[in-house]
């Protein structure tokens, strides 16, 4: 990943020089379009490259077989080939959205990722998933395909909600308390908004080495899904009114909480983990109950067998995965909640 303020000016020229002049296709949402596609033309158009634009319109609701329909439509009208990119421009939707089209157009095209989210930058864009949203629940279907290059500009987060900037700092948050105590203290000597660059770099670093660790998801990579068992059982009780970052903050709450009840830390986490959720914005707790909740975790798509995986954390720096069987599930979510 290249990461620098301002970097969309010199972008053309940079996909320029690492690429030559392949035609660019650029999927988006409608918001994004609308803010920065000239910014991001200006750039493309300058250094000579031949680019197209895609969008549709935004929203979780919008990641669906039918766009990604309409943007494969969009690419064989402008009749891209296989030497030619797929640049993603926007955040987590047009992310997976424009990964997954570019995994299927002609059995695979290289692609781009430009993320305009905080989200997107940290998370979203590294790790090679792609895909969509059924109606039976959210990307259930997709493809493992690795973009050829990321650019993240953070100036592009200016423009974000406080929310959605919160969310991003929920994952960050989740990288330190999984992998590194350094990276965990230098969060919580800076704030939100301090050291952007030095600190999304940081973060991918993190979740890099757990992909590479485990490119398919089988194993140790499951361990960056700290906080979202339970975060997943609350977005799913809220009827997704509570955001996904939101509830990961909580979620990483009552993974510490039940881990200090289960024994199973080493040194407590939970009251580190609350000062720096308060300090980047983020919730601490939910007034659902661990009934409702444990029930959406077991119908849930990540009950595997008569088990559920859970992520606890050891100590600063350190998670372990731990089966917990079926049976279980509402007393852990019950050790969770204080
Ligand atoms: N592939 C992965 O590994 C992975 C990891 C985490 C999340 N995700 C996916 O990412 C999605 C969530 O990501 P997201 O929060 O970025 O969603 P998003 O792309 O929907 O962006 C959130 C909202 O912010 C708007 N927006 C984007 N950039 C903006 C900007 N610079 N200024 C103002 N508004 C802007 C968007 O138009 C949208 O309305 C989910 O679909 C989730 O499943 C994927």
């Amino acid at each position: 990943m290249t990461i620098g303020r301002g970097l969309t000016a010199r972008l053309g020229a940079m996909i320029r020089e690492r690429f030559g002049a392949p035609r660019i296709g650029v999927i988006s949402d409608s918001t994004v379009a609308s803010l920065y596609r000239e910014t991001l033309s200006a750039s493309l158009a300058e250094a000579g490259l031949d680019v197209r634009f895609f969008d549709f319109p935004a929203g979780e609701s919008r990641k669906t077989f039918e766009t990604v329909g309409a943007a494969l439509d969009f690419l064989a009208r402008e009749r891209f080939t296989r030497s030619d990119f797929v640049l993603a421009f926007g955040g987590g939707v047009p992310g997976d959205l424009a990964g997954f089209a570019a995994a299927i157009y002609l059995r695979g095209v290289r692609f781009l990722q430009v993320p305009t989210t905080l989200l997107a930058a940290v998370d979203s864009s590294v790790g090679g998933k792609t895909g969509v949203d059924l109606p039976q629940g959210k990307n259930l279907a997709g493809a493992f395909w690795q973009p050829s290059a990321v650019y993240c500009d953070p100036d592009f987060f200016r423009t974000l909600p406080d929310e959605r900037v919160a969310e991003g700092y929920a994952e960050m948050i989740k990288h330190g308390l999984i992998a590194d105590e350094a990276y965990l203290r230098r969060l919580e000597t800076l704030g939100p908004g301090d050291g952007i660059e030095e600190i999304i770099a940081r973060s991918v670093e993190i979740k890099a080495s757990f992909v590479a660790a485990d490119t398919r998801d089988t194993g140790l990579r499951q361990t960056l899904n700290f906080g979202h068992t339970f975060g997943h059982a609350i977005e799913k009780v809220s009827a997704y009114s509570v955001s996904h970052g939101s509830a990961v903050a909580i979620g990483m709450m009552m993974a510490c909480r039940a881990a200090d009840r289960l024994g199973l830390s080493e040194s407590s986490m939970t009251a580190r983990l609350e000062a720096l959720l308060r300090l980047y914005r983020l919730p601490t707790g939910t007034a659902y109950g661990a009934e409702e909740l444990a029930g959406a975790a077991l119908s849930d798509k990540k009950r595997s067998g008569e088990t559920i995986q859970f992520v606890f954390p050891i100590r600063a720096g350190a998670a372990a995965l731990v089966p917990v069987p079926a049976a279980d599930i509402p007393r852990v979510f019950r050790l969770g909640l204080s």
